[in-house]
């Protein structure tokens, strides 16, 4: 494997450790496998310049493979400054694959990596939060005429692209792959709930067991994580702003209160609502000695950080990943991963399993873009449901799981209107 020549990682000398532990993920990507056994020899992908900002993950390292295999040109950066994971970046280097992205990087670093991967010239992106896609329709718009499609992977930039395409400001076909029901069902769900619970056990080792804890939003993550918690013992609270997600939680067994009140009594609050200060100066001023605050959604915004460190007399990192933050009354609040999603922060992020589903609908979308080049229109699409029921049969048949097949005449009634009681 040819080593990149342009690149910016920590140590380039992690790139043992980090091409283990991507053979490792590789070992449950088994639909990654069929799909990349199939780019190999059709290389769907061939000379597509397609630059990608994704978590530096193994298993982002995986569908970059996939993408190089195709026959793409690819340059990865990250998707945010506290995901990557050094090793991987590392590795991905050595396997040919030009790669900007540093665990703490700081925002500076951040924008030029995002440059840097541009440099290229895309003709696809590949965004996870549209970071990337911002710059180009802003800093580097002389490139957009090369871009013939792009895909974002989460829920945070799926909600940017649709407000530019409703601003008019859209200048090229984006498919919402965290709207697939075979991403957001599952990585949302499954992923983020158990990633977001080990990254913060590993940052604190707490007990759950007993534990109030206040999620903050009853999306597809927070479904999937209070469920979780009501599993490790917790007792769970649930905050939420719309009406159905708010019944949701109650007939799930859930406490459901304003966040007002919810912060009087919780000990561990997590924010997975894709919002703003949805934890706020208030909250802070209410919060018992020693609650601990962190973040499972996409930007750093959802804790009001700022009015937290105005509010402190004093901070110190106690552990890594957890910073304290005395407060005049002699009470302290233990902020996580700086407020950062603290699943990729202080753990690994998804277990490879579920990005499994995730990354093959990334690879499947971007074989339909280059298939449908110039046909597209410029707009937020959703992905091709012939593209999620693929990737759900081939998980289930690597699974070894098989379903029934409707017969001929269950179709026709299926298919009519006469036949009643
Ligand atoms: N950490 C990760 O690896 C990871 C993975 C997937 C998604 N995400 C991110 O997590 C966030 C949530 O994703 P999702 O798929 O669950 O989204 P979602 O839209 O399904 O759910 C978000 C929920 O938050 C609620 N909400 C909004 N403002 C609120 C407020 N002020 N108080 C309480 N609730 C509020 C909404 O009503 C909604 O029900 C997004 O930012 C997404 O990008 C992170």
């Amino acid at each position: 494997m040819v080593k990149a020549r342009n690149f910016d990682v920590k140590d380039i000398k992690l790139a043992e450790m980090g091409r283990q532990r991507i053979e490792w993920a590789y070992r449950e990507m088994p639909v990654a496998k069929l799909i990349r056994a199939r780019f190999t020899k059709e290389k769907p992908l061939k000379g597509i310049r397609i630059s990608g900002c994704l978590h530096i993950t193994t298993e982002t390292a995986n569908l970059g493979l996939t993408l190089k295999a195709a026959g793409a040109d690819l340059v990865l950066c990250a998707s945010n400054p506290l995901s990557t994971q050094d090793d991987v970046a590392a590795a991905l280097v050595e396997f040919g694959i030009p790669t900007f992205a540093i665990k703490g990087e700081d925002c500076d670093t951040y924008y030029k990596h995002i440059l840097a991967a541009l440099d290229q010239k895309p003709n696809i992106t590949v965004d996870d939060g549209a970071d990337l896609v911002t710059v180009l329709h802003t800093k580097k718009k002389e490139l957009l005429k090369n871009l013939i499609g792009g895909s974002e992977e989460t829920t945070t930039g799926v909600i940017r692209l649709r407000a530019m395409y409703k601003a008019g400001q859209l200048k090229y076909p984006l498919i919402a792959v965290n709207d697939a029901d075979t991403k957001h069902l599952f990585d949302n769900r499954y992923g983020t709930g158990q990633s977001t619970i080990d990254g913060i056990t590993r940052a604190t080792n707490v007990l759950w067991a007993g534990k109030r804890v206040v999620v903050c939003g009853y999306g597809w993550v927070g479904k999937g994580l209070a469920l979780r918690l009501k599993g490790f013992g917790s007792k769970v609270i649930v905050t939420e702003v719309e009406p159905v997600k708010g019944l949701e939680a109650v007939m799930e067994g859930y406490e459901v209160m304003p966040i007002a009140e919810a912060a009087r009594i919780g000990d561990i609050f997590i924010t997975v609502t894709g919002d703003k200060n949805v934890i706020d100066k208030a909250h802070f001023m209410a919060m018992k000695d020693g609650a601990i605050i962190c973040n499972s959604g996409h930007f750093n915004v959802e804790i009001n950080i700022p009015a937290l460190e105005k509010m402190a007399v004093s901070t110190r990192t106690i552990r890594e990943y957890v910073q304290e933050f005395k407060l005049k009354d002699g009470r302290s609040l233990y902020l996580l991963g700086e407020g950062r999603l603290i699943n990729l922060a202080a753990a690994e992020g998804h277990p490879a399993s579920v990005m499994d589903m995730s990354f093959a609908d990334q690879a499947l979308v971007m074989e339909y873009i280059v298939k449908n080049r110039g046909k597209l229109e410029v707009k937020v699409h959703d992905v091709p449901p012939e593209i999620d029921k693929e990737v759900a049969r081939l998980k289930l048949r690597a699974m070894g799981v098989t379903i029934d097949t409707l017969t001929a005449e269950q179709k026709k009634y299926l298919a009519s209107w006469q036949e009643g009681t």
